[in-house]
């Protein structure tokens, strides 16, 4: 089976969330299912200068106006379809903003393009090659389905929804530029409160919309987390799956991970010491015996990282250290750093995105700290558990069903692997802290949690098997379907 995945982002080649993570790993893992998946993402910079070899495949003259060609090329596992449209995609800045981190202002047109060209791959533009189905992820894909079902073209799609707060929604104005009739600009399509919204138009378009965690799929559904598209949501609800996310765990593996100073595994933790230190020293702190808790993370709103800066002064009051990593919301960064300067030494805030830190930082730390107003899946925790690192998450989304909550019945049954709280506010987020302090003092039951953790398995294999069987549910169903 042949899959078409168009996606805005792709590890190892242009990442800036859990999105290029699942994009970048789920082919692997759906190989063996007999899923051959091929990506199409944008010709960013750094895409074009990291691909080796390349073939083009087809040329477009008029793109939305532009000129673009499509490429074949390879990058370790992955069979790549990119997108080079200069006008679009060569310039400065992430995949999103520019260095201001202002958005790109042709944001509509450049994700729409990516959109055009996949559903043109799909409608048979490639000679020889159309897939048996095309897997769209985020509002930055969405349109796909759209213009796949004006240009007349039925293979199924489905549609994942890693996070329902990023919809893509601009001026009515643009159905001309972007190529849509008027007729799609409707409340069954892409109308959304009187402009556009191209995740409702993929939603709408989609044959199966997947989210990235059952109960998040539960969720969005509600009026509080549905960000305005609950209504269509439960519209669709027949058609809607919650699948739990995977880990590659190749590239997050303690005993094998190029970025620490000491690998180590579930035998072998006291090793993570040396890790700490290192980590320690690269954050500019003083070493000391108490325990490190960390947030490797957008610093943004979802992520609740304001919540921390009024609660990590528990960990610091403790004996304990503290560090932030992320980038995001200028705001939450000045409190968290307002925190840090009353604990010279002891907090550290840094601003930047760079993976061998991330991975040091799971490495190094005791605690991995997560509290998220909500929470598609999240990917963070599950590297935690991973490296012996103790994750304290609220309990929403993604989060309530990957982490079991240390109290008494699970650390009885030793099935605890971190501390979850709920409601989702400062008070909650300080007593989960304090707990989890108290039980790293207590050396045997610390130790549990942390083997416990390492234990658990969030590798693809459970998830790929469903994402195969909803891909070959779908075929069945559309060679049934009379022409
Ligand atoms: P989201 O996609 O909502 O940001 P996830 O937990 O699913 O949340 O995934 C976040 C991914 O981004 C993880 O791979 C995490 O390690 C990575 N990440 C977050 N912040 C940084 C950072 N400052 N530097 C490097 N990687 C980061
Ligand atoms: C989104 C979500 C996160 C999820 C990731 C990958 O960015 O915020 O929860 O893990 O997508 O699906």
């Amino acid at each position: 089976m042949k899959v078409l995945s168009v996606t805005s982002e792709l590890f190892p080649l242009i990442k800036t969330g859990g999105l290029a993570d699942v994009t970048g790993s789920l082919p692997k893992a759906l190989l063996s299912c007999g899923v051959d998946t091929t990506s199409m993402l944008p010709g960013y910079p750094v895409v074009m200068q990291t691909l080796g070899e390349r073939m083009p495949l087809v040329s477009f003259d008029n793109l939305l106006g532009e000129r673009a060609t499509l490429y074949h090329a390879r990058h370790e596992d992955l069979e790549l379809f990119v997108l080079d449209c200069p006008a679009l995609f060569a310039r400065d800045g992430g995949p999103y903003i520019d260095g201001n981190g202002t958005d790109h202002p042709d944001n509509w047109k450049r994700f729409a393009a990516l959109s055009r060209a996949a559903a043109e791959v799909a409608n048979g533009a490639l000679a020889g090659w159309t897939p048996d189905l095309v897997h769209t992820h985020d509002w930055q894909a969405a349109l796909t389905s759209v213009y796949m079902r004006e240009l007349g073209c039925n293979l199924p799609v489905v549609l994942t929804i890693h996070n329902l707060a990023f919809q893509g929604q601009y001026g009515a104005d643009r159905m001309d530029a972007l190529g849509l009739g008027q007729h799609l600009y409707s409340t069954d399509c892409l109308e959304y409160f009187g402009d556009i919204s191209y995740l409702k138009g993929g939603l709408q378009t989609a044959d199966v919309i997947t989210t990235v965690s059952p109960t998040y799929a539960r969720e969005i559904l509600t009026a509080r987390f549905g960000m305005g598209l609950d209504g269509v949501l439960n519209e669709r609800v027949m058609s809607l799956r919650g699948i739990v996310n995977g880990i590659d765990l190749d590239v997050w593996n303690p005993s094998t991970d190029p970025y620490l100073p000491r690998n180590y595994d579930s035998t072998t933790l006291k090793r993570k010491r040396e890790n700490r230190s290192a980590l320690m020293e690269r954050f500019g702190l003083e070493q000391g015996d108490g325990p490190v808790f960390s947030a490797v993370t957008r610093l943004t709103w979802q992520k609740g990282m304001d919540m921390f800066a009024d609660t990590a002064d528990e960990v610091l009051h403790q004996g304990g250290r503290v560090i932030v990593f992320g980038q995001g919301d200028a705001a939450i960064q000045e409190a968290l750093r307002q925190t840090a300067a009353r604990f010279p030494g002891r907090m550290a805030v840094h601003v930047g995105y760079d993976e061998p830190t991330a991975h040091l930082i799971h490495g190094g730390s005791d605690a991995i700290v997560q509290p998220s107003r909500f929470e598609p899946c999240g990917l963070t925790q599950l590297y935690a558990l991973r490296y012996g690192c103790v994750p304290v998450v609220s309990r929403t989304g993604g989060l309530s069903e990957t982490i079991i909550d240390a109290n008494d019945a699970a650390m009885s049954a030793r099935v605890a692997t971190g501390f979850q709280f709920h409601p989702v506010n400062t008070d909650g987020l300080r007593l989960a802290l304090r707990r989890a302090l108290d039980t790293y003092g207590d050396t045997r039951n610390w130790a549990r949690l942390q083997n416990q953790g390492m234990k658990t398995r969030f590798s693809w294999e459970r998830s790929a098997e469903k994402y195969a069987a909803i891909y070959n549910n779908l075929i069945c169903r559309s060679e049934e379907l009379p022409e």
